[in-house]
């Protein structure tokens, strides 16, 4: 048997993955249902062989639907959410409309697949650099219990969208041409420089909005409302694919080797290391797959339980439709 899984915001960076995902995995599909702006309205997109057409998402685009994987902004799922889960969908959300809401889950199916059956008809994918974080250190924290993360983040252009990306290459061209170029999207010139993170800065708490997303989801995944998450997050000028340095420490004292092996045994996770070429996880090299690669693992002799790793992920994928797609898979896998 299939399912009827609609796309909302089907055009954009994550939306174009969602359909790669839910093709490469051979999810069960009867029908695939692509949903974008009155701008995307008669396009066609391939999927399976087939060509699409995208139509206009409104209040009657659920009925039927199984599955409604969302990735239009956060303004169009609380737009819609209602028509959705009152059509009997499941929406599965990429945006932060609904992560911190206590009668919704917030779900990386490697962290807290359980919380996902407590559904009331949506589900949060959470933030992307988030996700890409909690998937690496989770079989830590189960090891030795997560207590303090301090993280500097190093986040691409696709993390804003496929706006955001052409502007990253729009700029670099005028750049080296010497010509002179405004950003739209981006709050500064991209190309060959880097600033903090494009989200609101909160005053009252000193940290930007993408920051306290860091905090606050780490919190919700992991039930710990005392974990202490501090973090830095900064745009960098690269295409695809976020990297997050990371210092941690644990209740219990690690150890370096079974941090090892723990890691080579995660689910979504690869160690990367060639120290003779001296080759750590790049975004380069790990753009298009799917598993969260981390190296540079050390011991932190300044504090003490304190393991310190360089973690780089595509942030479309696992951080964004992978996820979605892999909590699709769950829900269906309990039918
Ligand atoms: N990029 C990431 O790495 C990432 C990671 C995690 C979460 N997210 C979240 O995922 C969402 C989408 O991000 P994105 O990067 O894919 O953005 P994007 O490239 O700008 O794509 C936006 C999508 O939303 C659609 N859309 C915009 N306005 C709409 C409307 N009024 N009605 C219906 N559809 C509309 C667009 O359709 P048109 O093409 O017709 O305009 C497009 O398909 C955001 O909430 C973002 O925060 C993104």
């Amino acid at each position: 048997m299939g399912y009827t899984v609609a796309i909302a915001g089907a055009t954009g960076a994550v939306g174009v993955e969602m359909i790669k995902v839910l093709e490469a995995h051979k999810f069960p599909i009867d029908e695939l249902r692509l949903l974008a702006s009155p701008r995307s309205a008669g396009k066609t997109m391939r999927y399976d062989g087939r060509e699409i057409t995208v139509q206009v998402l409104d209040e009657d685009s659920f009925t039927g639907v199984d599955y409604a994987l969302f990735s239009a902004g956060s303004g169009i799922t609380k737009q819609f959410a209602g028509a959705c889960v009152k059509a009997g969908a499941v929406l599965i959300d990429n945006s932060s409309a609904f992560r911190m809401d206590d009668n919704v889950p917030l779900v990386v199916p490697e962290v807290n697949p359980d919380d996902a059956f407590g559904h009331q008809g949506i589900i949060a994918n959470p933030n992307c650099t988030t996700i890409i974080m909690l998937t690496v250190l989770n079989p830590l924290h189960r090891a030795w219990g997560l207590q303090r993360i301090h993280a500097a983040t190093y986040q691409a252009a696709s993390g804003a969208g496929q706006a955001a990306m052409d502007e990253l290459a729009e700029g670099t061209r005028a750049y080296l041409d010497g010509k002179p170029f405004t950003p739209q999207v981006l709050p500064y010139p991209y190309a060959f420089n880097m600033f903090a993170h494009n989200s609101p800065w909160m005053d009252d708490e000193g940290y930007c909005e993408e920051e306290l997303k860091m905090r606050n989801e780490s919190r919700k995944m992991l039930h710990d409302d005392a974990l202490r998450v501090h973090s830095t997050c900064i745009r960098v000028p690269v295409l695809r694919t976020h990297a997050e340095a990371l210092n941690v420490s644990f209740r219990d004292a690690p150890s370096l080797k079974q941090a090892y092996a723990l890691l080579a045994d995660a689910p979504g996770v690869r160690v990367h290391e060639d120290r003779a070429a001296n080759r750590w996880p790049m975004p380069t090299d790990v753009s298009g797959g799917e598993e969260v690669v981390v190296g540079r693992i050390r011991v932190d002799p300044t504090l003490d339980n304190t393991l310190d790793m360089w973690v780089v992920g595509d942030q479309l994928l696992k951080g964004a439709a992978l996820n979605a797609v892999q909590i699709a898979e769950l829900l269906a896998a309990q039918q």
